[in-house]
């Protein structure tokens, strides 16, 4: 599957972004907040790997508690597919569980994603093109 994206966490969503521009990535799109998740969310590139900024912006969000295990660390990978319902199937035969809905992602032009969990794995996004 091809990788769209690799999420990482942040605390201070300005302060992560400002060590990332450091280290020669660039904006690819500027911050913007996703109210089905409240969190704020922002696309970096550097060459062909894209890296997505997530900052929970209150403890309600539902990505609150990721950040109070990880803190500042990448979490996911997100991998493209054609046929989301398809897809879940299959990881679902491969003992992926689904952890969050399919839904919108306001910040990928609405595009449906849906998160996943492994237990060897860890969390896996699908983002449907
Ligand atoms: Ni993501």
């Amino acid at each position: 599957m091809k990788i769209h994206h690799v999420g990482y966490l942040a605390k201070n969503i300005e302060k992560t972004e400002k060590k990332f521009l450091e280290l020669g990535y660039t904006v690819e799109r500027e911050t913007s907040y996703d109210s089905i998740r409240d969190i704020n969310i922002e696309f970096l590139v550097n060459g062909d790997y894209r890296i997505e900024l997530i900052q929970p912006m209150s403890e309600n969000s539902p990505m609150y508690p990721l950040l109070k295990h990880f803190r500042n660390a990448p979490y996911h990978f997100c991998y493209e597919v054609d046929d989301i319902e398809a897809a879940i199937k299959e990881l679902e035969d491969k003992r992926y569980t689904v952890i969050q809905e399919p839904d919108i992602a306001p910040c990928i032009d609405g595009k449906r994603v849906v998160f996943l969990n492994n237990i060897s794995m860890g969390i896996v996004e699908l983002v449907e093109f």
